[in-house]
């Protein structure tokens, strides 16, 4: 079935998909259906060996406004828990190919959340990125009070969190919550080059490197450390090991099968 609230683009350069949120009148509010629709494109993705680097992006005006207000309002806590709003959201945390948000106009609230959910982040001059909940009467409920404050320091995250203040492209650059910022009419194209880049390297390194870094944020040091050797004693035993290494000993451009 096409999903209604998404466009996937399955090969937007080599072995790059793009999504694209697609509820432009609602700023691409995160409704239920949206989120399922997005993990499942994820899964399906994540699962196709054409597919080695993913850009996120919503459109000029927004990438996401946050969770469907709408959707909630009348909603009680019992509807919240059986319904359990952010179920998709464990799935789609659980993509081991790398994501790359392409961001212009709002990120807020649910929006903001997926962007941090994201592994690099190309914002346009326009992006506005906040944790707004607290004005309308709640509070981030899909990892914004943990990642934000891992991404920007503890400072900068309460004052978002608790006055909803939004914070410029330049602001979260320089907070270190994104990677770099573009000019809005080339940041899509810039974080599907930066996608194309990452496609290009052995998409197994670039998996194993993705969940070793990922693991910096829920272990000790030691358990991060002893992470990482593991994955990278495992790497040699694939094909992109020898080859990367051997292009290297006979100066030649590697080519890299993901085996
Ligand atoms: N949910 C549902 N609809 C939304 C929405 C949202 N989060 N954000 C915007 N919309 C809708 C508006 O209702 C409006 O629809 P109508 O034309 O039918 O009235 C349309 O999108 C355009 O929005 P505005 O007219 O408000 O546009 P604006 O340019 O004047 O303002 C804005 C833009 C500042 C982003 C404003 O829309 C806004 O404040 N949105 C809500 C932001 C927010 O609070 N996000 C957090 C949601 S809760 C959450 O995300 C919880 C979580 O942790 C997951």
């Amino acid at each position: 079935m096409q999903p209604q609230f998404i466009i996937i683009h399955r090969q937007v350069a080599p072995y790059v998909a793009h999504i694209q949120l697609n509820r432009p009148k609602e700023l691409n509010a995160l409704n239920l259906e949206l989120m399922i629709e997005l993990r499942d494109a994820l899964k399906m993705l994540d699962a196709d060996d054409n597919v080695r680097a993913i850009v996120i992006s919503g459109n000029e005006k927004a990438f996401a406004a946050g969770a469907d207000i709408k959707q909630m309002a009348g909603k009680t806590a019992m509807d919240m828990y059986n319904i359990d709003q952010f179920s998709t959201w464990d799935t789609i945390k659980k993509t081991k190919k790398p994501l790359i948000a392409a961001v212009s106009g709002f990120a807020l609230g649910g929006g903001c959340e997926l962007v941090m959910l994201c592994d690099m982040i190309v914002a346009s001059e326009t992006a506005r990125f906040g944790q707004p909940e607290i004005k309308i009467g709640v509070m981030p409920g899909a990892g914004g009070t943990q990642r934000l404050t891992r991404a920007v320091g503890k400072a900068l995250a309460m004052e978002m969190v608790l006055t909803g203040r939004f914070i410029t492209a330049q602001e979260a650059a320089r907070a270190g919550l994104i990677n770099r910022v573009i000019p809005v009419e080339l940041f899509l194209q810039e974080a599907i080059r930066l996608a194309t880049e990452v496609a290009a390297l052995s998409p197994l390194a670039v998996k194993m490197a993705k969940e070793s870094v990922l693991k910096a944020f829920d272990s000790s040091l030691e358990e991060g450390l002893h992470f990482e050797r593991k994955n990278f004693y495992l790497l040699f035993a694939s094909e992109d090991q020898k080859e990367g290494m051997q292009a290297f000993v006979d100066k030649r451009s590697p080519v890299f099968k993901g085996k």
